[in-house]
């Protein structure tokens, strides 16, 4: 990639999100993707192939963002444009029983140890919102748990403390101020939601021994994923596992960000944790939206039809193509080696971003392992939790050096709260290039 940073014409980039500001709200279908976190106007992008991303202006970039982490193959894999190809000509969903859902639905269990079974839904978001309410139904009891800083989708009761605030507004760590992130919730919505600190164990036993018997459901992402990459403290999990049994609540492990990205079977297999629910999305679809909810029977039946069941429709729920895109992802994930590529090419990358850091004298940490990471601009050795996000993270820091990156050749997204991203497509030569731009970006920094 070498020192040649001509700055990148992004003309087109510009004129097409002028267009856009007259028929899309912000000129985007997300603010995560539009001028709340590109300085510049976001960069357009036409085209992706392996680890590589072509803007409307032809600028190539090496992509860690994977589309959120989606993307666990990279861009157009030569065995899913075959797959979606072939499956399209043959019709692309009828909303009817298909045998692609029940060899994508086969394949998920054989990668998954605690689905029994599965139910398909289209997004993450969807997914957290139907475990939330069989919970619901399984226990009897309405209240839930859910953490500072964690995000489950954009489902209503789930909206509370997911977004990061200034520190003087987060009040005490064991009454933490309680604080929207949408307008147009009721209220009355948040009266159900027990609210806790993370990665805390004295302070979750506190709030069990108050709240636990009224509650249907723990949700928990086990590594926090949407404050960056925090990792959970040794035992934490195993503790919430214990706690949630002991008052008759049900642990959801939301996976969909680090659904068959560690292992495998996600992060309960990397750290042994039984959920009763886990939710997944993001990787499983390789790029197609989709969503997962799998767990026991005797949890997951309560959705068949009765008068009593937990409802559970959708037009699009297993679509055709998704399915058969399912399938062949997983086939790819289960070949020899895969996992214990994304973990050493993972490392690498943070290693190698350790290194520039050091020698540089940034005062920035790269914290995660193997398939997704997160840099923090800080003065602190590592990034516990919500509040020490909210303290000590340089967040506008960060969206200065991806702007830098975004310059060398690097696609990223500016927003700290997400993740970098490791797929099958990403080579050494990858991170070699990488670690190049971020030595340059270091010398912008100053
Ligand atoms: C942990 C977690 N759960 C749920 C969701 C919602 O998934 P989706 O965006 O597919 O609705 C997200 C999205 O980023 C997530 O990070």
């Amino acid at each position: 990639m070498g020192e040649t940073i001509q700055k990148r014409s992004r003309t087109l980039s510009r004129q097409w999100f002028e267009r856009a500001q007259k028929s899309l709200v912000e000129g985007v279908n997300s603010p995560s993707r539009g001028a709340a976190v590109y300085a510049d106007g976001p960069v357009l992008l036409e085209r992706g192939n392996g680890s590589h991303v072509w803007d409307i202006d032809g600028n190539e970039y090496i992509d860690f963002m994977m589309s959120f982490g989606a993307l666990i193959q990279g861009h157009a894999h030569p065995n899913l444009v075959k797959t979606v190809s072939e499956a399209m000509a043959e019709g692309s969903h009828f909303a009817a029983a298909t045998s692609a859902e029940v060899e994508a639905a086969e394949r998920f269990r054989g990668m998954v140890p605690s689905a029994e079974v599965v139910r398909f839904t289209n997004t993450g978001s969807e997914a957290t919102m139907l475990a939330l309410r069989l919970a619901r139904a399984h226990t009897g009891r309405n209240k839930f748990l859910k953490f500072e800083g964690h995000y489950h989708g954009w489902y209503d009761p789930f909206l509370l403390n997911a977004h990061s605030h200034q520190p003087e507004q987060l009040g005490p760590v064991e009454n933490p101020t309680r604080i929207p992130d949408s307008e147009g919730i009721p209220l009355s919505i948040f009266d159900d939601v027990v609210l806790a600190p993370w990665n805390d164990t004295a302070a979750l036993e506190k709030v069990m021994k108050r709240h636990g018997h009224d509650l249907a459901a723990m949700i928990t992402e086990p590594i926090m994923a949407n404050m960056g990459c925090i990792l959970p403290r040794e035992g934490y999990l195993q503790r919430m596992r214990e706690l949630t049994r002991d008052c008759g609540a049900l642990l959801i492990l939301d996976e969909v960000v680090t659904g068959f990205r560690y292992a495998p079977g996600g992060c309960q297999e990397y750290y042994g944790v039984q959920p009763d629910i886990s939710t997944f999305g993001k990787a499983l679809g390789a790029g197609f939206p989709v969503g997962a909810v799998a767990g026991p029977r005797s949890i997951l039946e309560r959705m068949r039809w009765s008068e009593h069941m937990v409802l559970h429709y959708g037009t699009f729920n297993g679509h055709r193509l998704t399915m058969k895109v399912i399938a062949a992802n997983l086939d790819l994930l289960a070949a020899e080696n895969v996992y214990q590529k994304f973990h050493a090419v993972g490392n690498a990358a943070i290693a190698g971003l350790r290194e520039v850091f050091r020698r540089r004298k940034v005062k920035a940490i790269v914290q995660g392992f193997g398939p997704m990471f997160q840099i923090y601009f800080t003065e602190r050795d590592a990034i516990h939790d919500y509040r020490d996000y909210c303290k000590y993270v340089d967040t506008k820091l960060y969206s200065r050096f991806i702007h830098l990156l975004l310059d060398r050749g690097i696609y990223m997204t500016p927003s700290n709260g997400l993740h970098w991203i490791i797929s099958t497509a990403h080579t050494e030569s990858d991170v070699q290039a990488l670690v190049e731009a971020a030595d340059q970006a270091c010398t912008g920094l100053s």
